[in-house]
């Protein structure tokens, strides 16, 4: 189907990586496959993808990861043992997003960085923009998902758009840290938006050029691919999306987005304590509602 490059159709989960901050647990299943609650992280992000109608799930997955294929997959046992009876609710969510997208894979056979990842998904994604989402930060708000945000920005905009929130300096050397100018948007807060002009990947607080971080969710213009082609490892001696985004937003062609939202850090295990009692009340509160509803 052709595309009129205004809408992204395409979202590219990176799940290649180790997380290494999981062992034991991601030595067989991949740290995307964690479940908060009873849902893996990496179904969190396909439905945060739904929302910003995205139909297209391209996965670059490694070693080990077959277990992300068979769990967006008919499992016909499954389905003919529970068909019928009173647990068969617990597949709706699932079953919904099995019909609604298709799903296609590829292979990072070496982890070289995230900027290589999204490399190896360019045979997925083709010449469009298209959005990344990366499973371990976790989103949630109750209105438009941040997905769905950022999309509406680059209909306006059709350049990178970068989600950002605001840290506090001493965690900068975990996260590409942004620089730029405001942007005024008549329907965000002052400051929402900015023009990047320099990021730095991972800086110590002394170098931070902000206290602005980007977090997992992406909107990127094709060309990225090119750029990653011709970037050069740097920090940790992996090929970083931060430095081909520099190149995008050397040119003015990259905007960074103060989402509206909560964001947890699933990669690691504080955050990821924190989504799961967060995730825990809200679906005990929206349970109680519907009972009291119901009374
Ligand atoms: P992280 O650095 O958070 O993931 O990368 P990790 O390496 O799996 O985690 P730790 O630090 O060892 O615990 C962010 C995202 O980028 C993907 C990861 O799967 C994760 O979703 N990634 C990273 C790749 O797909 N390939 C890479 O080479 C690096």
């Amino acid at each position: 189907m052709p595309n009129d490059n205004t809408r992204i159709r395409k979202c590219l989960f990176p799940a290649a990586g180790y997380g290494t901050r999981f062992l034991p647990a991601t030595k067989a299943i991949p740290k995307e496959m964690l479940p908060v609650l009873t849902k893996p992280l990496l179904q969190y992000g396909v439905e945060e993808a739904i929302s910003a109608k995205m139909s297209t799930m391209a996965i670059v997955t490694g070693r080990g990861k077959r277990a992300i294929e068979d769990h967006f997959d008919i499992s016909y046992e499954l389905e003919h043992q529970i068909k019928g009876t009173s647990k068969e609710h617990y597949l709706t969510e699932i079953r919904k997003v099995i019909t609604n997208c298709t799903f296609s894979y590829t292979r990072q056979i070496e982890m070289k960085g995230l900027g290589h990842a999204i490399l190896c998904g360019e045979t997925l994604i083709g010449d469009e923009p298209f959005a990344v989402i990366l499973a371990d930060d976790l989103c949630d708000n109750d209105g438009e998902s941040v997905l769905s945000q950022m999309t509406k920005l680059y209909e306006k905009y059709k350049c990178s758009i970068v989600a950002v929130e605001e840290i506090p300096p001493k965690d900068s050397n975990k996260y590409g840290v942004i620089a730029g100018d405001v942007i005024s948007h008549p329907e965000l807060d002052s400051g929402s938006l900015v023009r990047v002009t320099d990021m730095v990947e991972k800086p110590s607080p002394e170098n931070a050029p902000s206290n602005l971080a980007i977090i997992g969710r992406y909107i990127l213009t094709p060309d990225i691919f090119d750029i990653i082609k011709d970037t050069k490892p740097g920090k940790g001696g992996e090929i970083q999306i931060t430095d081909a985004l520099l190149t995008q937003a050397k040119q003015g062609k990259v905007i960074a987005y103060k989402f509206k939202g909560k964001r947890f850090d699933c990669g690691s295990v504080d955050g990821f304590v924190e989504a799961t009692n967060y995730f825990y009340k809200k679906n005990n509160s929206s349970k109680n509602q519907a009972k009291d509803g119901k009374d």
